[in-house]
């Protein structure tokens, strides 16, 4: 299994940076429960600080950006019978990364040009089972469904980042997961062990395991 996980930094100077709201819970939970249950796994990983531990045995890859994501994930995905990207990647990065500190000025404004998707890029070439994350603060199901199918998942897992007792920084979350198949369950808020365990079982029962 192949996992991504956390946040991606996108450098603007040797001291800035981009990047999204993400602890990298729910990613190193489900790395952790997968191998738990004897899965041999991959954990791509952006930058989560030292609060987080992926189980030994784990294979870790850790990553900063975007592009370095991409570039771990295409070189560790053989083999890998289903993949999980649960990392909040960074959608833009800096068209240009100044070398030397940027020094303050009235107005500032940063050139972006948009990052390659990861999980838009397997999805072209499937050979696993493929799931994805949908962040959304409006119309939940609508966008989830629309990445569902823009990606060609097998599984959306959709939470609402509106919610201020779940999410991003939170130990819990809670979710819906929509399939494919047009399979749909909503998960009340929970920890994320169980609801990583929830996401594993309904793999499971997908592939007849
Ligand atoms: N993803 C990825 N590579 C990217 C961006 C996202 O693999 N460059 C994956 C995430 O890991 C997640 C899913 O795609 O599984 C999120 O989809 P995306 O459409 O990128 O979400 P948003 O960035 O929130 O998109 P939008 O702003 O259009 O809602």
């Amino acid at each position: 299994m192949l996992v991504t996980a956390g946040p991606t930094r996108e450098a603007i100077d040797p001291v800035r940076y981009i990047s999204n709201r993400s602890s990298g819970k729910m990613g190193y939970a489900l790395a952790n429960a997968a191998h738990a249950m004897g899965a041999y796994v991959t954990l791509v990983s952006g930058p989560v600080g030292n609060v987080l531990r992926a189980a030994e045995g784990i294979n870790i890859v850790n990553v900063e950006s975007a592009g370095e994501m991409y570039e771990a994930v295409m070189r560790c995905r053989g083999g890998a019978d289903i993949i999980i990207a649960c990392a909040a990647v960074a959608d833009y990065t800096p068209v240009l990364v100044s070398g030397l500190k940027l020094k303050k000025q009235e107005e500032l404004t940063i050139e972006l040009k948009k990052t390659k998707d990861i999980l838009g890029a397997l999805g072209r070439e499937k050979s696993a089972y493929h799931v994805g994350f949908a962040a959304e603060t409006h119309d939940l199901l609508h966008y989830a469904k629309g990445k569902l199918e823009a990606k060609n998942l097998d599984m959306i897992v959709a939470n609402d980042v509106s919610r201020d007792d779940t999410g991003f920084d939170s130990s819990h979350n809670a979710v819906t997961i929509i399939k494919k198949n047009g399979g749909m369950r909503e998960i009340e808020k929970d920890t994320k062990e169980n609801i990583a365990q929830a996401i594993l079982s309904e793999i499971a029962s997908d592939l007849g395991e």
